[in-house]
């Protein structure tokens, strides 16, 4: 579903015409089989953000290619390269990044009013999620009404609303104490089972990473397979 092959990406730091070029990526290569949930773990620094980003073509990589569904990706344009994401990924950060005027509803509903999706089917939709992770009854809460594990909950389902079928997910649980944590990892390994959702998540945390059917490490942007500490 995913196969980045000898991506490598270079940041340029320094006042212009001094720059110094420091790697960050280096022929990095990625696959992700349908319906799999990867974690990819590195210490802070080792590149983990940057490699979340080249995949959902924030940045361009420097070199090497990034097929999705067999498309290369990292050479679309970057209106071309927005709608693919809209069509393809869902976002999961470690901060929520919620909108604080919105309710937990409006919150969920947010992409589909952007896309123009009719009223009626939005409401649907909506109910239909606040469902799915457990939240109807705090629907009508704000962001600073709900706890950090029901803020989660929200940003997965506002994730979930356009049927992505990749969620990507940069240190999910991050901000959450450990049993918020676990139940968080729940819902993400049952949208799993149940949608054959398919999840690439960032983490530095071996509990995150054993919900994961594969691990991978990244040293200092080299990203290598990871052994798994023990079974799910
Ligand atoms: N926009 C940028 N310009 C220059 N250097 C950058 C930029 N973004 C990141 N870097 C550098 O690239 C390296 C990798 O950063 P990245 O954010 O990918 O790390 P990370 O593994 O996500 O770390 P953390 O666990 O702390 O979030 C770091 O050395 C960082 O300083
Ligand atoms: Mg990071």
């Amino acid at each position: 579903m995913i196969e980045m092959n000898r991506v490598n990406h270079t940041f340029a730091i320094g006042k212009a015409g001094k720059e110094r070029k420091v790697p960050v990526l280096k022929d990095v290569t990625l696959d992700v089989r349908e319906g799999e949930i990867i974690a990819i773990l590195g210490r802070s620094g080792s590149g983990k953000s940057t490699l979340l980003n080249v995949l959902a073509g924030f940045m361009r990589p420097e070199s090497g290619s990034i097929l999705v569904g067999g498309r290369e990706v990292s050479t679309l344009s970057e209106s071309a390269m927005a709608d693919f994401r809209l069509a393809h990924y869902g976002f999961i950060f470690q901060n929520f990044q919620l909108m604080p005027g919105l309710t937990a509803a409006e919150n969920i509903e947010l992409p589909l009013k952007i896309k123009g999706i009719p009223v009626q089917e939005r409401k649907r939709k909506v109910g239909e999620l606040l469902a799915q992770v457990g939240l109807t009854e705090v629907a009508a809460h704000y962001p600073n009404e709900l706890s950090g594990g029901q803020q989660q909950r929200v940003s997965i389902a506002r994730a979930l609303i356009t049927d992505p079928p990749i969620l990507l997910a940069d240190e999910p649980t991050g901000s959450l104490d450990s049993e918020t944590e676990q139940d968080i990892l729940h819902l993400i390994q049952s949208l799993n089972r149940k949608l054959g959702l398919t999840f690439v998540i960032i983490t530095h945390d071996a509990e995150v990473a054993d919900i994961a059917h594969r691990q991978y490490q990244l040293h200092d942007g080299e990203l290598v397979k990871g052994e798994k500490r023990h079974a799910v």
